[in-house]
């Protein structure tokens, strides 16, 4: 996080874009918060978002940028009504308000008309940024893995879109930065994307917590810190172990556990209170994280997928499940095809997968437990 502090710095000279992928629950939304924190504080103007499906064409893309950077202008204009005219616009700065539209279409040569009309908007906001003496701007999308360009070359290249657009910008010398945060698949979809798009990120892969002691479990005992409330050290290896390292799942077995000991007037969380209430702490997790991820799917969806988790893992080879199942390898692999699209698995290399929310394998089974009983 010092590092994005630096990224920031550096720019315009070295353009400032990062791409954070990791697993469901691993953090990434609460990263991103905190990148946007650390932008405000280095004085850029900022836009953050969550991307869905629906955004995944050109020209939503654009109009969701679009409305961003107007509520970003809107916001820097007031500031400047507020605060009085801005004197210190630095003169780098004031070279940079030089630059035309055609400095920037220049780079994009050949570029298509979305990426004309994206690149007017996100000069236009940079330079309102400068104005109102501002570092730069920074364009932070969330659940970016949902945008990806289609491989035909007459189909939709949302990803290609922005990407081009944001790189025409910088080597127009501008301060605007872009940070991409999403699941796994976001690497593979910039790989296939512009030839440099990869290239123009610094890559950060959100990993699950290590540590007892580490952060892993700090994250367990530190919010119990002050509040009277302890944890005996096996309750704790027990759950530490359980949860794999998972913010998110170290999150659950602490409010269960909290709301537990409450109930019951205890000061002190132990092994035995766990056993007692585990299982329904894996009801909730179902509930919570997993249930909605499956249910969405279509039938012949959910059955390959029920069906994946009697295969080796990792990673989750469709040779394997084409040993298992009576579908044809081409239906497979369109299955597959759309589980990726859909955000539940991720593609590793040809023939090869994730899934894309932590110990999804052992969720599977219990859903198959429960549907046979
Ligand atoms: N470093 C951390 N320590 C403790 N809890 C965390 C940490 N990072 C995230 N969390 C919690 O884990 C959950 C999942 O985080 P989130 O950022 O939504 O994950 P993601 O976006 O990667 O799916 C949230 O409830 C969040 O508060
Ligand atoms: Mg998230």
């Amino acid at each position: 996080m010092t590092r994005f502090a630096k990224i920031l710095g550096a720019a315009p000279e070295i353009p400032a874009n990062l791409r954070l992928t990791g697993l469901r629950g691993v953090g990434k939304s609460v990263l991103l918060k905190e990148l946007e924190a650390i932008a405000r504080d280095a004085n850029w103007s900022v836009a953050r978002v969550q991307l869905e499906p629906r955004h995944n064409n050109e020209s939503e893309l654009r109009d969701l940028i679009t409305s961003l950077a107007g509520v970003a202008q809107r916001r820097m204009s007031r500031t400047r009504a507020l605060k009085g005219k801005v004197t210190h616009v630095v003169a780098a700065s004031r070279e940079l308000l030089q630059v035309t539209i055609e400095d920037v279409t220049f780079s994009l040569a050949g570029g298509t008309d979305s990426e004309a009309e994206l690149a007017e908007t996100l000069l236009q906001t940079v330079k309102a940024a400068l104005e109102t003496g501002h570092a730069g701007f920074a364009l932070l999308l969330d659940e970016a893995q949902a945008i990806r360009d289609d491989k035909d070359r007459g189909g939709e290249h949302p990803l290609s879109m922005l990407v081009a657009t944001v790189n025409a910008l910088q080597e127009a010398g501008l301060p605007i930065a872009l940070v991409l945060c999403g699941l796994p698949t976001l690497r593979a979809n910039l790989q296939k994307a512009r030839t440099y798009s990869e290239r123009m990120f610094k890559a950060e892969n959100i990993a699950e917590l290590t540590g007892n002691p580490g952060p892993a479990r700090d994250a367990f005992v530190v919010p119990l810190e002050g509040t009277g409330v302890t944890a005996d050290d096996d309750l704790i290896a027990r759950v530490l172990d359980e949860v794999e390292g998972y913010p998110f799942f170290i999150q659950l077995w602490g409010a269960e556990l909290w709301e537990a000991a409450k109930d019951v007037g205890r000061a002190h969380f132990d092994i035995t209170m766990l056993d007692a209430i585990e299982g329904q702490i894996y009801e909730r997790l179902d509930e919570e994280f997993y249930v909605g991820r499956i249910e969405a799917l279509t039938p012949s969806e959910q059955d390959l997928l029920l069906l994946s988790e009697e295969c080796p893992y990792p990673p989750l080879r469709t040779a394997d499940l084409r040993a298992r199942s009576d579908k044809s390898q081409g239906n497979i692999n369109v299955l597959m095809g759309r589980l990726t699209e859909q955000g539940v698995l991720y593609r590793i290399q040809n023939g090869q997968y994730g899934y894309t929310a932590p110990k999804f394998a052992e969720y599977l089974a219990r859903r198959k437990a429960s549907m046979q009983q």
